[in-house]
């Protein structure tokens, strides 16, 4: 061959470092657009992509591998069997029916529940030790049902939530300032989906409160204004879906960024779908995942910020988790 070992009595196959795996399961347009995301990142070592579709899974496959000339090297490998994420460090959930035009999120919610009763049980006997990453809509029931079905500790078992909803925030206040949407901090919480809260009382730039300075230069920066803007928020992914079929690229980014902020134990806060029992008067035995600002690490949740939020913020979020358990409650888990 090409190469000789420099010392023909050891074989160099023990790798000093531990590679890091991420399973991708569902290589529809959400799991390609992840994938494609974390292999520009250069975020793992190897990544397992997981379909019922073995044709398209192979496909997708191929075409990302004839990139190899053009991105870092990571092992890209595909099965239908789940056996393939084997000893993963992070299994991002993507499989699901998808909301067709008009359908709400929790519309799905009976189809994908019956899907995710084959896919979590065997994820969590192939890498016990896994961070847990769910994208599948409705994401924050279905986080819940990843959690009852895996057996995993909560803070290994995370929403994709509405990390996603508070970039499209920014980008519609960003916007409307002219600034880089990078240097607005802006949260949207509680569910991914029509019910999610604005946590106007905490927006600002450059450290600056936003709200006070629209309210003082605007005067019609009433209620209905605020509202009309997270109804945008909410909206655009309605919009995106009626437009071209599905979201796809902004889901990508936004899991990707979740991604290195776990694995690299970047200590970022990403408003994600965790337990929220006990956060914001939401009851200890409301079991219920939504949406906080958590601080992220390799060990997943590392901590969740106890935001100020205004009494009116607060009333939503737990309208949101009492819609949410209610919905969690019918699953009978
Ligand atoms: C999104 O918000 C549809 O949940 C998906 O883009």
């Amino acid at each position: 061959g090409f190469f000789r070992p420099v010392d023909a009595a050891t074989t160099p196959t023990a790798h000093l470092r531990r590679l890091t795996k991420i399973s991708v399961i569902g290589a529809g347009n959400v799991g390609m657009a992840i994938a494609q995301t974390i292999l520009t990142r250069d975020l793992a070592d190897e990544i397992a992509l997981v379909d019922a579709l073995p044709d398209k899974l192979r496909g997708e496959m191929l075409d990302l591998q004839h990139a190899a000339a053009f991105l870092p090297r990571t092992r890209l490998v595909s099965d239908t069997d789940m056996a393939v994420t084997r000893g993963s460090d992070l299994v991002i959930v993507t499989a699901g029916a998808r909301q067709i035009p008009g359908e709400t999120r929790l519309d799905l919610l009976q189809r994908n529940v019956a899907l995710f009763r084959k896919i979590v049980p065997p994820v969590a006997e192939h890498s016990p030790e896994a961070l847990l990453l769910i994208v599948s809509n409705p994401v924050d029931v279905l986080t819940y049902v990843a959690w009852k079905l895996s057996g995993f500790p909560s803070c290994r078992v995370i929403g994709s939530g509405t990390n996603l909803d508070s970039s499209r925030f920014r980008f519609l206040l960003a916007e409307h300032l002219d600034v880089n949407a990078q240097d607005v901090q802006a949260y949207m919480v509680g569910e991914h989906g029509d019910s999610s809260v604005a946590v106007w009382s905490s927006v600002s730039v450059a450290g600056m409160p936003v709200l006070k300075t629209l309210r003082q230069s605007h005067a019609s920066f009433n209620e209905a204004a605020l509202e009309d803007i997270r109804r945008a928020v909410v909206d655009s992914a309605y919009e995106v879906i009626s437009l071209k079929g599905y979201t796809s690229w902004a889901i990508g980014y936004s899991v990707a960024s979740l991604a290195a902020s776990l694995l690299r134990d970047q200590r970022r806060i990403h408003p994600v779908s965790v337990l929220a029992r006990g956060f914001h008067g939401i009851t200890d035995d409301h079991e219920v995942f939504l949406s906080l600002p958590a601080r992220l690490g390799r060990g997943g949740v590392l901590g969740v910020a106890e935001m100020e939020l205004t009494e009116e913020e607060a009333r939503r979020l737990r309208r949101s988790a009492k819609t949410l358990w209610e919905n969690c409650q019918l699953l009978g888990l």
